[in-house]
């Protein structure tokens, strides 16, 4: 198994490009099934988007990856199945359900995977395909899902604005007979990317100012499409978060402040600069950095879950204590036990973790726990006096391409061997 090995203490330094973000690149793949070809641009090289191909391989599709566009022939879809070691590789495949419905008359699919953050029930997609028509039956541990005719538009009114069991909703709709309206939808920037990619594919979707989504049914895509995803907010938001806690100053090519509202001003309140244009995000670090005092995870555009683990790293060592709240998943603090070996002075209480700051962290054998907890290791480990080996990489490259060598090209110490 791979590890990284990081000797601490030097400054982030330099520019570097933000990649394509995986939580658009892989439900649009999913809606791909819907459209014969398309071209999808700004794709993240991502063992994530690997497993999401190999499940559009499996349907009947073909593909060709150059560079960071993936290039899809989804004419011959000839399954309808996902099998379980496929369904496994993310959580993100339950997306495909609506797709494979709606393009195939049917499904049959086991339960998704995806990192370990507590209980992750798929009841509001299972309730939301079940507005538009689709019986479903439990057998052997697969879902076997079933439609008439066609599937029916529908109002669908979400107990939370689930991120993925709003996309499996839309994509369902776009073909349906008549309209739908998803009412408590999220409203994450790749929520909007997602109908900007279906709308280029021929879908009637608008969204109005309260999120709430309005799809017209229509009888056919166009056939063909070509999109760009947009700019991973997690990723710049994790390279903040490196060069606060190196001190460091640096340039996020591509990165958009308007996705990160509510984290931009978490990083002014600890005292770095931070200054946004068009070409991305700049961040200049502090030497007295201060803590944020109160984090809590909210649907967007409230502070995003997917970054609190590694802003609770630089919280460790800011001057101060923060109180986070996790109110997305229920078991999101599985890297504090990491950070505590390394120093970090961190109690949790169910969802409230308290962090006092201390001056520094100290190197220590340490493991990946899930995707972003494994890079709030990385970035402590930056902080820290002395070398940190960090187990089971795997987690970290399911959503961050090139991590290493980002930053090794922030000129910090990184190696990854086998
Ligand atoms: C998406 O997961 C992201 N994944 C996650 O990114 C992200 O943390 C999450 O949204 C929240 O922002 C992708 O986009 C591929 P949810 P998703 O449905 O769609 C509960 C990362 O690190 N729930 O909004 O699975 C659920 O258990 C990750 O990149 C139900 O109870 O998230 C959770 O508590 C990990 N029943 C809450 O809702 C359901 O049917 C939010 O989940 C569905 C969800």
């Amino acid at each position: 198994m791979s590890k990284y090995i990081i000797e601490g203490g030097k400054k982030a330094q330099g520019e570097i490009v933000i990649n394509g973000a995986k939580n658009s690149a892989l439900p649009i793949l999913s809606a791909s099934v819907l459209c014969n070809k398309c071209v999808i641009h700004n794709c993240p090289g991502l063992t994530d988007v690997k497993a999401a191909l190999n499940i559009l391989e499996h349907l009947g599709s073909k593909y060709k990856i150059e560079g960071n566009t993936v290039i899809l022939d989804n004419s011959n879809i000839v399954n309808n199945n996902i099998p379980d070691d496929l369904m496994r590789e993310m959580r993100s495949s339950i997306v495909f359900m609506g797709a494979v419905i709606s393009r195939c008359k049917g499904a049959e699919i086991s339960y998704p995977g995806g990192c370990e953050l507590g209980p992750r029930p798929i009841d509001m997609h299972i309730s939301a395909m079940k507005k538009f028509g689709v019986s479903i039956e439990e057998k052997g541990g697969y879902l076997e899902c079933k439609v008439k005719d066609k599937l029916k538009g529908c109002v669908i009114n979400l107990p939370f604005p689930s991120v993925g069991a709003t996309e499996n909703a839309m994509i369902a709709a776009v073909n349906a007979d008549g309209n739908t309206t998803i009412y408590n939808s999220a409203r994450e920037p790749e929520i909007l990317d997602l109908a900007d990619f279906l709308n280029k594919c021929g879908a009637e979707i608008s969204i109005d100012k309260t999120g709430t989504i309005y799809i017209e049914g229509v009888k056919k895509l166009c056939g063909e499409a070509e999109h760009t995803v947009i700019s991973d907010r997690v990723e710049a938001a994790t390279f903040l978060c490196a060069a606060a806690v190196t001190k460091g100053e640096i340039m996020l090519k591509k990165a958009r402040a308007e996705h990160l509202t509510s984290v931009l001003p978490i990083f002014e309140e600890m005292g770095c600069f931070v200054k946004s244009s068009s070409e991305g995000i700049y961040i200049k670090g502090t030497e007295n950095l201060k803590a944020p005092k109160l984090i809590r995870t909210m649907p967007y555009p409230g502070f995003p879950t997917d970054m609190q683990s590694p802003l609770m790293s630089a919280a460790a060592v800011s001057d101060g204590t923060s109180v986070f709240v996790e109110n997305i998943f229920e078991s999101r603090y599985k890297h504090v036990a990491e950070l505590t070996r390394m120093g970090a002075n961190i109690k949790t209480e169910g969802k409230v973790a308290i962090v006092t700051g201390v001056p520094h962290l100290h190197g220590a054998v340490t493991r990946c726990t899930d995707l972003r907890g494994g890079a709030a290791i990385c970035i402590a480990a930056l902080n820290a006096e002395g070398i940190t080996q960090v187990n089971e990489i795997s987690h970290i490259e399911r959503g961050y391409e090139n991590f290493d060598g980002k930053l090794k090209a922030l000129g910090l110490e990184i190696k990854r061997e086998r």
